[in-house]
């Protein structure tokens, strides 16, 4: 930080919800006490520091559709526990010490380019490379688990934009993006519309189902909206189109448009 005058800072270090959920302990030290270090560090320098929140920052007890920025957050995930901290350690600092702390609760973020780092929300990124591969999948959630999604230009723009917005326009410090919620029967038909053949089975993983089954099914992200002219450019159509372009479906998907 200081060798390179950093002054803008995006945290990103995690384990994701399921990974976390089969090693609290090391959940703990990367989640809890590594944040803990990124904000002394932050706070000391004076930084502009970002922290990607989730919706894994909801429970069970939490308003599931839509769920608004403020409302019950209890999650029964060490993942969830871990970004509410973040989302109150982070704005407990703004308030106390100044702290330009900026964080956004991201949906499901979808991806050509890397694999799924263990999430609950990772058979939507695998389900593409499947389908392109041998037009079959094992989906690990049940057929009508809808959940929120997002295509990951969208997730950068709202990081980019949040992050060099006017203090002024920032009426909150913690806002909850959207850009689409879809279920994985409804994934499967839009996929189905370029690749006829594709047959997917459903084994549901009882640890990723309960957490998702706990999880917003759609997020109302309103303030960001108004606060700093949050808009999402992409939808389930062209999300899919996107990703089978993307990870190299593009004769299969021209034949079939
Ligand atoms: N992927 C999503 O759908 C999603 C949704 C909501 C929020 N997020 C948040 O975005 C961030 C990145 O998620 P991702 O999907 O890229 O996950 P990922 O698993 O692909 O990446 C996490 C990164 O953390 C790093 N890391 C783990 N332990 C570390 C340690 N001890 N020290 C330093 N680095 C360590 C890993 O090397 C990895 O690069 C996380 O904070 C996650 O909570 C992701």
């Amino acid at each position: 930080v200081v060798n390179n005058r950093i002054t803008w800072l995006f945290h990103y270090s995690a384990l994701l919800s399921a990974v976390a959920e089969a090693n609290v302990p090391l959940a703990r030290a990367v989640n809890i006490t590594g944040f803990h270090n990124i904000l002394d560090i932050a706070a000391e320098h004076n930084l502009r520091l970002f922290v990607p929140s989730t919706i894994g920052a909801f429970g069970p007890t939490s308003p599931r559709n839509p769920t608004p920025d403020l409302c019950i957050q209890r999650p029964r995930t060490i993942y969830g526990v871990s970004k509410v901290h973040a989302e109150l350690m982070g704005e407990y600092y703004h308030y106390k010490y100044g702290l330009d702390f900026r964080c956004l609760r991201y949906p499901g973020i979808i991806s050509a380019d890397s694999q799924p780092g263990g999430g609950t929300t990772d058979y939507a990124v695998q389900i593409f490379h499947d389908a392109i591969k041998s037009s079959k999948f094992q989906c690990n959630l049940k057929p009508d688990t809808r959940l929120p999604m997002m295509y990951i230009d969208d997730c950068l723009k709202a990081t980019l934009d949040v992050m060099e917005a006017p203090t002024t326009s920032l009426s909150m410090r913690t806002y909850n993006i959207s850009a689409m919620s879809f279920s994985p029967e409804e994934l499967v038909q839009e996929i189905k519309k370029h690749i006829p053949e594709f047959q997917v089975t459903y084994n549901v993983d009882p640890v990723r189902q309960a957490i998702a089954d706990s999880w917003p099914m759609k997020f109302d992200d309103s303030n960001a909206r108004r606060d700093w002219g949050w808009k999402h450019d992409m939808d389930l159509s062209e999300l899919v189109t996107t990703m089978l372009n993307a990870i190299g479906s593009d004769s299969r998907v021209a034949q079939t448009n």
